[in-house]
């Protein structure tokens, strides 16, 4: 497995790779690599000639009292992690590398960005959607993975990628949970162990959500309280939405009429979970 840092570097030998013929595969992170990611990397190397992981903890993407400083950096055992699951290259700039002294330009993220992640993080699409196309650039890769965990975020990447013509397929990989149901994600090695209980129930509730539209619940507001009915019996601490939505463009629907999205955010002690699951209409 191959670690470079240095961007000219990368895109050399991956762009000699690539006039070579073969198919990378990219899987961007930022480092505190559970099981979810090491998936994306195992979808990767099964569909591609080459895989690529970037480890980048992506300042712009956090907003002011958000846990960037507190964020894990792990880059040892991410390292470790990647190697053992077969991962070809490594990717992981320095802050100089991808935002230089004067660096001014951002990318004004699609309409799919708005609500949901976008009204309770201000800002944080624009620097997803900054640091992925950088990265798409200096990676020429012609596939890339994510996971749907972060449901909107794949909506968001997927419709730059569509609208700026970025010549890439994007791939959407099922969440990864613990065996009771949590998503797995980097945030939460910062639960405690009644939070982590707690925490379960934003799975219980997106579950509650599919129960009551097999038993006919057609009313997204009906399902909606339903699911807040979980999170507050647990309780979690906060809930920024827990919604029914459409599952293209994330806005809000009447009636369920087809299959639908349902998305979660709440917090737990101080950590702030998402996770969504798509309701399908059997019936
Ligand atoms: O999902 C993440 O880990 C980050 O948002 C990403 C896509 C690596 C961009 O920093």
């Amino acid at each position: 497995m191959d670690v470079i840092s240095n961007p000219l570097t990368i895109f050399s030998q991956l762009d000699y790779l690539r006039r070579e013929g073969k198919r990378i595969g990219i899987v961007p992170t930022m480092g505190a690599l559970h099981e979810g990611h090491l998936s994306l990397v195992r979808h990767a190397k099964q569909a591609c000639d080459i895989s690529v992981a970037t480890i980048f903890v992506n300042p712009s993407q956090f907003g002011p009292n958000e846990d960037y400083q507190r964020y894990p950096r792990t880059l040892e055992s991410d390292l470790q992690a990647l190697d053992s699951v077969g991962c070809d290259f490594v990717f992981t700039p320095t802050m100089e590398a991808i935002y230089p002294s004067g660096y001014s330009t951002y990318v004004e993220p699609p309409r799919v960005a708005e609500r949901w992640e976008g009204a309770y993080r201000p800002g944080h699409f624009r620097g997803v959607a900054t640091i992925v196309l950088k990265l798409f650039m200096l990676v020429p890769a012609q596939v890339a993975y994510f996971g749907r965990k972060d449901y909107q975020q794949v909506a968001v990447i997927s419709a730059m990628v569509r609208d700026l013509g970025v010549p890439i397929r994007i791939e959407a990989c099922e969440t990864i949970r613990d065996p009771d149901g949590l998503a797995m994600s980097s945030r939460n090695r910062y639960l405690s162990e009644s939070e982590r209980v707690r925490a379960l129930s934003l799975s219980h509730a997106l579950h509650r959500a599919q129960m009551m539209l097999d038993a006919g619940h057609r009313s997204p507001s009906e399902l909606e309280q339903g699911m807040r009915d979980v999170l507050l019996s647990a309780p979690v601490d906060s809930i920024d939405y827990a919604v029914v939505v459409d599952p293209e463009t994330l806005d809000p629907i009447e009636s369920i009429q087809r299959d639908a999205v349902a998305l979660i955010a709440a917090r737990v002690g101080t950590t702030r979970l998402i996770d969504n699951r798509t309701l399908v209409r059997r019936t």
